[in-house]
C-alpha cells in the first residue's frame, strides 16, 4: 500500500511566545517537525506534504534540510484541521493510496503505532488514533465507540456531560484512502460555535455513508503535544530519557546517563564509553569501542573505533577521526580528517586540514586557516611531528615524517622528512640574569631607604 504523509503545521503556537513557528522549536536539536517525520519515514511514504501557515517561509527553509523531497503547501488562513488537510489535495493529485494525517507538534508518535494504523486500514475505511487519558481534561475530542466501531468524535466543548467522562480521546491522527478522505472533507461543514472545519467531523459523515470507522490505541506519552516552552522542555527531557535508555540497552556505557545530552540522530556503537557531561549536537556517529571523555562537545562528526576524545574536547562539523585517533583536552577540530593513530593531545586548533596516520601534533599547535576572507587548507603528513606551539599558516603542507621545531611559524611547505625551524635564534648571555636581578634589587633597596 502506497502511503502519503500529510503533516499539519500551520498553527501559530501563541503560547510558545516566540517569533519562531512552533513546529521549528527544537527537541533534541532537531525541529519538532522532524520527529514526527522520522517516525513517518519508516513507512517509506511516496509523498510527504507539510501544511504550513504561520512562519511558512521558515518552515520551507527548514524542510529543505530535513527532507528536500517534501512538498510544502500553504494554508493562508487557519480555518480548522479539515481545511488544513484539504490544502494537500493538489499536491496529491493522482495519488492512489492511503493518507496518514500527522501533527507537526506531536513529536513522539512511534513508527510502530503508525504501522498499526496502516494495518488497521486493511479492515476499516477510516482509522483514527486514540489514547486513554489518565486525567480527564477538556483539551481533547472524545471518541464515541460502539464495540470496535467509532461512531463519531465529539469535541469537549460540544460534548454532553456523559461524553465528557469518556477516557478514550482523539490524538488527531487519521488514516484513510486519499480519494475517500478528500471526498469526506468536502462534506464537512463549519462548526456552528467556532466557524472552523473540523477533521473530526469526517467520522460521523463516513458512518452515515456506511463506511467502517475504527480507532486504535497508543500510549498517552506518544501523543504528547507541545504548545508551550514548558512542554518543550518536558518533551526534550522525555526524549533524552528514552534515548539514553535505548543506548544502554544497545550496549553503550553511559557513566552518568542523566548528564549526557543526545540529538535525534545521534548514533553510538556498542561498547563505546561516554563519560559524564558530554553534549552530542546533530550529526554525530561514534563507532563501537570509542571513548568520549568528560565535558566534550561534538557535532557533525565521525569518531571511529578505538578513538579517544577529550576530556574537554570540541569536535565541530566535518571532524572525521579514523581508528585509534587521540584528541585530548582543550582541542578543537573542524572540517579535518585525522588518519589512523594520529594524536592531538593538548590545547590545539586543527581546522580545514588533513592529518596523516600516526602524526603527532604538539601542544598549542594552530592551523591558521582563515585570512579574514578565505579559508585555506593545511596538510600534515603521516608520522610527522609538529613541535609544540607551531603556527601552520595555511595554505601549507608539511610532508610525511617531517618535523617542525617548537614555536615555529610555518608559512611555506616542508618536504617529506625535513625539519623546519621558523623562529628567532636563541641568544644566551652567561651570568646576565643574575646581574640583572642584583641590579634591580639594589635599585629597590635604595628607593625604600630614600623614602624613610
Ligand atoms: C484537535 C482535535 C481534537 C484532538 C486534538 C489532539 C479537531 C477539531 N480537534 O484539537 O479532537 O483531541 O487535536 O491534539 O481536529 N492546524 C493547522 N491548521 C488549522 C488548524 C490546526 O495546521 O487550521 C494544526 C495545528 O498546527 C496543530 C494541529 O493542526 O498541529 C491541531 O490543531 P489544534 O488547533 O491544536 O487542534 P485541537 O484544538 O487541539
Amino acid at each position: 500500500m502506497s502511503i502519503a504523509l500529510v503533516i499539519l503545521a500551520a498553527g501559530k503556537g501563541t503560547r510558545m511566545n516566540s517569533d519562531l513557528p512552533k513546529v521549528l522549536h527544537p527537541i533534541a536539536q532537531a525541529p519538532m517537525l522532524a520527529h514526527a517525520l522520522a517516525s513517518g519515514a519508516t513507512l517509506a511514504p511516496e509523498h510527504v506534504v507539510v501544511v504550513a501557515g504561520h512562519g511558512a517561509d521558515a518552515v520551507t527553509t527548514a524542510m529543505a534540510q530535513i527532507d528536500d523531497s517534501a512538498r510544502i503547501v500553504l494554508q493562508t488562513e487557519q480555518l480548522g484541521t479539515a481545511h488544513a488537510v484539504a490544502q494537500a489535495r493538489d499536491a496529491l493529485k493522482g495519488f492512489d493510496g492511503d493518507v496518514l494525517v500527522l501533527y507537526g507538534d506531536t513529536p513522539f508518535i512511534s513508527a510502530d503505532t503508525l504501522e498499526r494504523m496502516v494495518e488497521a486500514r486493511k479492515t476499516h475505511d477510516l482509522v483514527v488514533l486514540g489514547f486513554d487519558i489518565a486525567e480527564l481534561q477538556p483539551r481533547y475530542g472524545r471518541l464515541v465507540m460502539e464495540g470496535e466501531r467509532l461512531t463519531r468524535i465529539v469535541e469537549y466543548k460540544d460534548a454532553t456531560e456523559e461524553e465528557r467522562q469518556i477516557r478514550f480521546t482523539n490524538s488527531g491522527l487519521v488514516a484513510c484512502d486519499a480519494a475517500q478522505l478528500f471526498d469526506l472533507i468536502d462534506a464537512v461543514s463549519p462548526s456552528p460555535s467556532s466557524g472552523e472545519y473540523y477533521l473530526t467531523e469526517i467520522v460521523a459523515i463516513a458512518n452515515a455513508r456506511g463506511l467502517s470507522c475504527t480507532a486504535i490505541k497508543c500510549d498517552e506519552a506518544e501523543t504528547l503535544g507541545v504548545d508551550s516552552r514548558r512542554n518543550l522542555a518536558d518533551a526534550d527531557a522525555l526524549f533524552q530519557a528514552r534515548a539514553r535508555a535505548a543506548l544502554l540497552d544497545d550496549g553503550v556505557t553511559l557513566m552518568a546517563p542523566d548528564t549526557v545530552y543526545l540529538s535525534l540522530d545521534t548514533v553510538i556503537g556498542r561498547d563505546a564509553v561516554i563519560e559524564p557531561n558530554v553534549v552530542f549536537g546533530p550529526g554525530v556517529t561514534v563507532e563501537s569501542g570509542a571513548t568520549i571523555r568528560a565535558f566534550s562537545h561534538l557535532e557533525g562528526c565521525h569518531v571511529s573505533r578505538g578513538a579517544v576524545v577529550g576530556p574537554y574536547a570540541r569536535l565541530r562539523p566535518g571532524a572525521e577521526l579514523a581508528e585509534n585517533v587521540r584528541i585530548g583536552n582543550f582541542v578543537e577540530i573542524k572540517n579535518a580528517e585525522l588518519d589512523e593513530g594520529a594524536k592531538v593531545n593538548h590545547l590545539s586548533y586543527i581546522g580545514d586540514a588533513s592529518v596523516g596516520a600516526a602524526a603527532n601534533i604538539g601542544a598549542g599547535t594552530i592551523t591558521c586557516n582563515y585570512d579574514g576572507v578565505f579559508k585555506h587548507r593545511t596538510e600534515i603528513g603521516a608520522r610527522s611531528f609538529i613541535g609544540s606551539n607551531t603556527m601552520l599558516v595555511a595554505p601549507v603542507r608539511v610532508g610525511a615524517e617531517a618535523m617542525t621545531a617548537s614555536g615555529s611559524v610555518i608559512t611555506s611547505d616542508v618536504e617529506d622528512g625535513a625539519l623546519a625551524m621558523a623562529r628567532a635564534k636563541q641568544d644566551t648571555k652567561p651570568g646576565r640574569a643574575r646581574r640583572l636581578m642584583d641590579m634591580l634589587r639594589a635599585r629597590k633597596a635604595k628607593t625604600t631607604k630614600d623614602k624613610t
